[in-house]
């Protein structure tokens, strides 16, 4: 089977990631690429379609990120969006200028020729733009095919060399048509049949971690999140037992999930790898006694987990492999010279300077996060855990505002877990984008039966997010809250009051810590 591969040029837009999602959700397979690539490069990828993505520059000025002409004779289809549609007109003799009027957010757009990359697509449509600059003249031999109110150069072709180009964002929900062209230029512009499905992924990077491990030996942290659950399951497929996952148990996990966690890995699990559990809840409740300040404990809870995996790996000895979880949002580099960056989450950073091990494996550094979760499903690993809400590294730790302590644990899991008993059975734990109890450091008097209490306040807290960078709280039904509440109060030894956290990020964060 041909392997087709459509590449996204990055000249720094903030969607480059999104544009090959949604190349990717044609199931063709696509990867971003620096603009600074080389030429030499693209042709040794000899891809069926390149994409040049927006950016926040203008084509005329000399500091602008551009590529060279010859990138045009190579014989492949070229669709530039935003900054890209400015480049290619810029490149190949049209002319862009600052526009009279910029335009922001949903606007018209009016197909004005036929076009293949508007097949299907309605003569009146609504597009998302986001520009200052706009294409002025479009450059010989090609046409203009669509304009809106402002941009009289919404989009413009040369079917018959099949360069492609639009001012407005089709990666975007917002254009409303806009996945139906990314359709057209990936089928019909590029001619790529859509092969590429996660069984095959899934498939491939088993047989290549076999022939590439050989008889090592391989190393991984699991965390039971589904990136660090997915690596393992592949390589356990893999390779089995020259596979060993520790995991710790730092008594910072919600309630039950170290054995679920077990369950699923452990001996008697559905999987061939070994797995040693560490459980260091006492070693960490000793460590935390005292803090108060939140970053301190995501040190200690940080520097812990790497001493103990540190002696974990030395039980084991030579190492020729060490596991790491990192997916393609880590690892994609900007086009305005950023370099890749790690996953810096405190379960792996770090890792590598206490382990001695021949090489990292990454197996899934190419793939987006709903894409893990589809490898995960597709390995057979258990939904609850490939659909988890995240959670984050130093765990319940930075869900305790002020010192940690076993009891307050306690109490922070108890509440957690029949909140999210409660929103499951209300039915809305798909729709959110995180939610969880946190216990605050607030004790206030209350009274239960005729007597006065003194106890402890619980913040619920939930968040509707697609990218945990903004947020807004969800507005859960008063019936739920009211039904959480009366439980909590019920049966949470230590609680009093119940608390709904209103504040969006901004001005707050996610977590409490
Ligand atoms: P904040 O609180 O920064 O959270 O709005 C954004 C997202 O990141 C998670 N988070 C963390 N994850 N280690 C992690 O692995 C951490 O120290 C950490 N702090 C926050 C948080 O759960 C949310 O999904």
């Amino acid at each position: 089977m041909e392997k087709e591969i459509v590449i996204v040029l990055d000249f720094g837009g903030q969607y480059n990631q999104l544009i090959a999602r949604r190349v990717r959700e044609c199931n063709v397979y696509c990867e971003v690429k620096p603009h600074t690539i080389d030429l030499e490069q693209i042709k040794a990828i000899n891809p069926k379609g390149i994409i040049f993505t927006g950016g926040p520059n203008s084509v005329y000025l000399d500091t602008s990120p551009h590529y060279s002409k010859e990138i045009f004779g190579l014989g492949i289809p070229i669709l530039g969006i935003c900054y890209g549609s400015q480049l290619m007109a810029h490149l190949l003799g049209g002319e862009v200028q600052t526009a009279p009027v910029s335009e922001y957010g949903h606007t018209e757009l009016e197909i004005d020729a036929e076009d293949p990359l508007f097949k299907g697509v309605s003569a009146k449509s609504v597009c998302w733009m986001s520009h200052t600059d706009y294409i002025a003249k479009a450059p010989e031999g090609f046409q203009v095919s669509a304009h809106t109110q402002a941009c009289p150069v919404a989009a413009m072709s040369n079917p018959k060399q099949k360069f492609y180009a639009v001012q407005f964002h089709p990666e975007v929900v917002h254009t409303k048509e806009g996945m139906k062209m990314i359709q057209n230029f990936v089928y019909q512009v590029c001619g790529c049949t859509g092969n590429w499905r996660m069984e095959s992924f899934v498939e491939t990077t088993i047989r290549q971690l076999r022939s590439k491990i050989g008889t090592g030996k391989v190393l991984c942290a699991l965390s039971g999140g589904v990136d660090s659950s997915v690596a393992a399951v592949l390589l356990s497929k893999a390779v089995g037992r020259q596979l060993t996952c520790v995991f710790v148990d730092h008594g910072l996990l919600r309630k039950n999930e170290g054995d679920e966690v077990e369950e699923v890995f452990g001996p008697n699990g559905n999987y061939e790898l070994s797995f040693v559990r560490v459980n260091a809840q006492q070693r960490y409740y000793n460590r935390l006694k005292g803090v108060t300040e939140p970053e301190e404990k995501r040190k200690i809870i940080g520097e812990e987990f790497i001493r103990i995996f540190e002696e974990e790996a030395k039980k084991i000895g030579a190492v020729d492999f060490l596991v790491q979880g990192t997916i393609y949002p880590d690892v994609i580099e900007s086009g305005l010279g950023k370099s890749a960056v790690i996953k810096s989450h405190h379960n792996v950073g770090g890792l590598p300077d206490v382990v001695d091990f021949k090489e990292i494996i990454e197996p899934l550094r190419m793939l987006f996060k709903d894409e893990v979760r589809k490898a995960g499903l597709e390995l057979g690993i258990p939904r609850h855990l490939v659909f988890r809400q995240p959670f984050p590294g130093p765990g319940l730790g930075v869900r305790i505002v002020g010192e940690v302590t076993e009891e307050k644990v306690r109490i922070v899991q108890e509440a957690d877990y029949i909140y999210r008993e409660e929103i499951a059975k209300a039915g809305l734990d798909k729709g959110m984008g995180q939610y969880f109890a946190a216990l605050t450091n607030m004790r206030s008097v209350g009274v239960m039966g005729d007597f006065r209490t003194y106890e402890y306040a619980i913040a619920l807290r939930a968040v509707d997010t697609s990218d945990f960078m903004t947020a807004e709280a969800s507005q859960i039904p008063w019936e739920v809250l009211s039904k959480i509440t009366n439980r909590i109060v019920n049966e949470v030894k230590g609680v009093n009051r119940v608390l709904y956290d209103c504040t969006g990020k901004p001005p707050g964060t996610i977590e409490f810590e």
